[in-house]
């Protein structure tokens, strides 16, 4: 039997997991720290899906704010079948045991987010992803043919017949960081979900584990990436001076919440009380949101407008965040959909339906990643053929869906239908165990980095670059400042590198500069601005050539 070894235990790595092992498949699941700590535990919104597939109006309203969001860089055939194949995935999810909401009726309580036209987001109250990951890991560790493998940490790909890409994968070294010892993992198909980037980024709304690795061991390995200049900035993680920022889910803005800048929120407040005083209703907040200068759909835009008005806003006023409003709003409702942002507001000394939320945006998704095909198989970089036996799904991947602009509550769909496709692949397609030889770790004349606070300091520095040079508007002297900086920095965690015993630290930061550096190629190498990309030097006398987006 062939050994398959999943790299990452969020929805794409589990759900993958689940359907080989019900093939009969025996299956590795390495996750550099306990099984939860991913991506999906932390997502908050939900998961985008037309259920009834004669619903063709909801499926294709669902298909054209894809597109839409994508600024005109979606694969539309990707997108169709990705929606077209929701309903069935989700029925797996659920028969699996995951449990969206219900209303009193049994019928699922479907949120809207920035971007979508309709109520369509499946979701488990404001801890979607929380019950997702509660019910696949459940899953796993009752299926015998799943091995879930904690606190192993990956760290390069392992090729056949010792070093060409062409040949295919072999296995994946990786660090079992209780023993501190490198292990040699075979894999007959290694199946990338690693997740996401945002530790880049000195702001995020991602976990710690988030720090590039299945890209960067996939890049390294000689397989193709695409579209990294695309980073997601999340519109509203709550601004806290101390505390790393906590996500506010879009799904807030869904229910109405409305954002306002320091003169929006004081002329609404007063609106508000001029309405009192004639006993009149209390308006509507969205009129004095500085949102809508940027578009008519106002704080219900797509993630990319949003975020640029919100940056542009603070860079003008030079404040420090703006404000989410939620006091025109039904307290009971908020608590019931909202209680993880309640208890967390609580904790700031805040009361969700009544005090204005600080927030500021934050980097959140990758919207590029490695290059896939439609089955999860990467390509090589050499000649743009599969690469044998490697497979990218969830976060990590790039097949098309998300084009210049994730839409809200796409990913976790997109990372259930490419799981699906690469466990059937393989299951129709078993990979031939490898008969060769694996080389071992290069083990010999390596010595205990002992250089740790200055990983920790270079780490730190890496972040604020990316944080400063590579955010939502870039220019192109400060990206190209960028790439000296980042040249320099990867030259010298090689040398790091080479010479130290491998520990969690030095894996993520060699990670995290590569990311990085290939980040800022593809963002200094467009010449448009799209989606995501935004540069100030591409817009012509001055102005900003419009997007699809904006032509439509
Ligand atoms: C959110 O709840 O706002 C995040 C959902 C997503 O990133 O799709």
């Amino acid at each position: 039997m062939a050994h398959i070894v999943i790299v990452g235990s969020g929805i794409a790595g589990l759900f993958a997991a689940a359907k080989l092992a019900n093939a009969g498949h025996e299956v590795s699941v390495i996750t550099k720290q306990r099984a939860e700590d991913s991506s999906t535990n932390w997502a908050q919104g939900g998961i985008a899906a037309i259920l009834d597939k004669t619903n063709h109006v909801g499926m294709e309203a669902h298909i054209q704010d894809t597109l839409q969001s994508g600024d005109g860089l979606c694969d539309e055939t990707v997108v169709r079948s990705i929606i077209e194949e929701a309903g069935e995935r989700i029925h797996d999810l659920v028969n699996i045991g995951v449990r969206f909401q219900q209303g009193t009726d049994g019928k699922y309580s479907l949120a809207k987010e920035g971007g979508h036209s309709e109520h369509r987001i499946l979701h488990a109250k404001d801890a979607t992803g929380k019950e997702i990951e509660r019910a696949l890991i459940e899953h796993a560790e009752n299926e015998p043919r799943i091995h879930l493998k904690p606190n192993t940490l990956a760290i390069d790909i392992i090729q056949r017949h010792h070093g060409h890409p062409s040949h295919g994968v072999a296995g994946v070294w990786c660090l079992d960081q209780i023993t501190n010892k490198v292990l040699t993992i075979e894999a007959d198909a290694l199946i990338l979900a690693t997740g996401g980037v945002g530790r880049l980024w000195k702001e995020t709304t991602n976990p710690s584990v988030a720090t590039g690795d299945g890209l960067a061991m996939a890049y390294r390995a000689g397989a193709c990436v695409k579209d990294l200049a695309f980073i997601q900035f999340h519109p509203t993680a709550l601004f806290s001076d101390s505390k790393r920022p906590f996500l506010i889910s879009e799904a807030l803005r869904g229910e109405g919440a409305v954002l306002l800048d320091d003169t929006g929120l004081a002329a609404w407040n007063q609106a508000c009380k001029d309405a009192e005083l004639q006993g009149i209703a209390i308006p509507f907040p969205e009129k004095f949101s500085f949102t809508k200068l940027h578009s008519p759909l106002g704080s219900m835009a797509t993630r990319d407008i949003v975020a640029r008005a919100i940056d542009q806003c603070l860079k003008e006023s030079g404040k420090t965040h703006v404000h989410l409003v939620t006091s025109h709003l039904d307290k009971q409702r908020l608590n019931e959909h909202f209680p993880t942002i309640q208890r967390r507001l609580e904790e700031e000394g805040m009361i969700l339906g009544i005090d204005p939320i600080p927030v500021v945006p934050a980097a959140h998704y990758m919207v590029g990643g490695i290059e896939v095909d439609h089955l999860g198989r990467a390509f090589l970089q050499e000649d743009g053929t599969n690469m044998p036996h490697l497979y990218a799904i969830g976060e990590v991947a790039c097949t098309g869906m998300h084009g210049a602009n994730r839409l809200a509550s796409n990913s976790l769909l997109e990372a259930v239908v490419y799981a699906h496709r690469t466990a059937e692949y393989l299951i129709a397609n078993p990979p031939s165990p490898y008969q060769g030889t694996r080389p071992n770790w290069r083990a010999e004349g390596l010595d205990l980095l002992g250089e740790h606070a200055s990983i920790i300091h270079d780490r730190m520095s890496l972040r604020n670059t990316m944080e400063k040079e590579v955010g939502i508007v870039r220019k192109n002297k400060r990206l190209e400042r960028a790439s000296r900086r980042l040249t320099l920095f990867n030259n010298e965690v090689e040398r790091m590198w080479r010479t130290s015993l491998p520990s969690r630290e030095i894996v993520e930061l060699r990670n995290l500069a590569l990311v990085g550096h290939l980040v800022v190629a593809d963002a200094i190498d467009r010449a448009e601005n799209r989606g995501l990309h935004f540069n100030l030097d591409l817009l012509k006398d001055g102005k900003h050539e419009p997007t699809m987006k904006e032509l439509d």
